[in-house]
């Protein structure tokens, strides 16, 4: 098998799986119970965000667990949205137009709910500008929302410039930083947002659970609880704590930091390996995104001619796992909405690319593999739609 489809989601490190193996076998107790193998688990939930608020380098009372990012980035934008317009300050939202569905469909959200909001286009080069989002914020501007770095085509947004920039102007700022997490240098203490998210399915960690930083910039701006109930979470989000999927969140994003320098360095290689690789075997391609600021884990490109659909199918049956753009907004195989936004007239691009995305177990060998079939496809080797290996 060669699993190519690193942004969809990743294995689960072998450390990790260990770890939640053992939370779940011996430390199974609830972490509200008042007797001892209650307390040893609420001692080890206390320790797995103290410890997560010191990978990032943030106040461990602004850390919230949650059950991804999708309900992190709900949670956060809706409660900072709400409060604004409560007390009086505005109803204008700016984001991009490539963030992802699990922000684009709460602001459409918001939209139905009266506020308005603007999509920021990449320009030219593909980029998003800090000199966009102020242009489009206005005296009814309330907030603004990024994604630090784009998850169809890898673009890395200026999200540290649009932080100061958002602090001078008295601004929410809230950062989807799910792709960057775990594989991208951020220092997040410096990060002026006022909240930002993480899902721990990206860094090796398991699917379903995730976290918030929620950090007050106004009195008025508190969060708002998501869930009433037994009051877990700072009477903020109640239900009994996962605690053996926290636990194993943290060990892989501790993990994760640990290799990072060194896992970048690796997917660099890889990257140019990719690259040069197609570039030899006479494959031709396009790079899709921002051209100059992207991470050298996730790689979107365009196969002129050749329907993405169909060579996915291909690549199915050799067993090599890629996507033609989002997986948490798939099962589906419809036009990228992140490459409309990119290319607005190129209309052929939008469903002729495809995305491969690295994580820290991918090999040269790996690549190869994908190369041998993508030339089958491409050259005109195979007939799609009967397996001929
Ligand atoms: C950029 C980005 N934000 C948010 C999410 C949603 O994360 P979760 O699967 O934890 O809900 C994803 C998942 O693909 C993502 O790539």
């Amino acid at each position: 098998m060669v699993y190519l489809d690193n942004a969809a989601t990743t294995p689960v490190h072998p450390t990790v799986v260990q770890v939640i193996q053992d939370a779940l076998i011996n430390d199974f107790g609830n972490p509200s119970s008042t007797y001892r193998i209650g307390k040893s688990v609420k001692h080890a939930l206390i320790q797995a965000r103290k410890q997560l608020a010191e990978l990032l380098n943030v106040s461990e009372t602004d850390v919230y667990f949650t059950s991804g990012a999708t309900e992190a980035n709900n949670w956060a934008i809706i409660a900072q949205a709400n409060k604004s317009r409560e007390f009086g300050e505005g109803h204008h939202i700016v984001t991009t137009a490539i963030e992802h569905p699990s922000v684009t469909n709460v602001t459409k959200y918001l939209e139905t709910q009266g506020f308005d909001v603007t999509y920021i286009q990449p320009n030219e080069e593909g980029e998003i500008t800090v000199q966009q989002f102020l242009e489009a914020t206005t005296d009814k501007t309330i907030g603004w929302i990024a994604m630090a770095v784009n998850n169809e085509v890898g673009s890395i947004l200026p999200v540290q410039e649009l932080g100061e920039a958002a602090y001078e102007q008295k601004l929410w700022f809230h950062v989807d930083t799910v792709q960057a997490l775990g594989h991208l240098e951020l220092d997040y203490q410096a990060l002026k947002c006022t909240s930002f998210v993480g899902s721990a399915h990206k860094f090796n960690g398991p699917k379903g659970i995730g976290f918030l930083v929620y950090r007050t910039y106004q009195e008025h701006n508190h969060l708002e609880p998501l869930l009433h109930g037994g009051g877990q979470e700072g009477k903020m989000r109640s239900g009994t704590e996962n605690v053996p999927y926290i636990l194993g969140m943290v060990k892989a994003l501790e993990l994760a930091k640990k290799d990072i320098t060194s896992n970048f360095e690796k997917f660099e290689e890889l990257q140019a390996y990719l690259l040069t690789s197609l570039d030899s075997i006479g494959i031709s391609y396009e790079i899709n995104g921002d051209q100059k600021n992207r991470v050298p884990y996730i790689n979107n490109l365009w196969f002129n001619g050749n329907i993405a659909s169909q060579m996915l199918i291909k690549m199915d049956l050799d067993g090599v796992y890629i996507s033609a753009g989002s997986a948490c907004s798939a099962g589906s195989l419809t036009e990228s909405e992140i490459l409309k936004a990119y290319y607005p007239n190129q209309s052929e691009r939008w469903s002729q690319s495809l995305r491969i995305s690295f994580g820290y177990q991918t090999t040269k060998a790996d690549i190869d593999q994908f190369i041998h079939t993508l030339e089958k496809i491409t050259k005109g080797k195979i007939d799609l739609w009967h397996s001929n290996k």
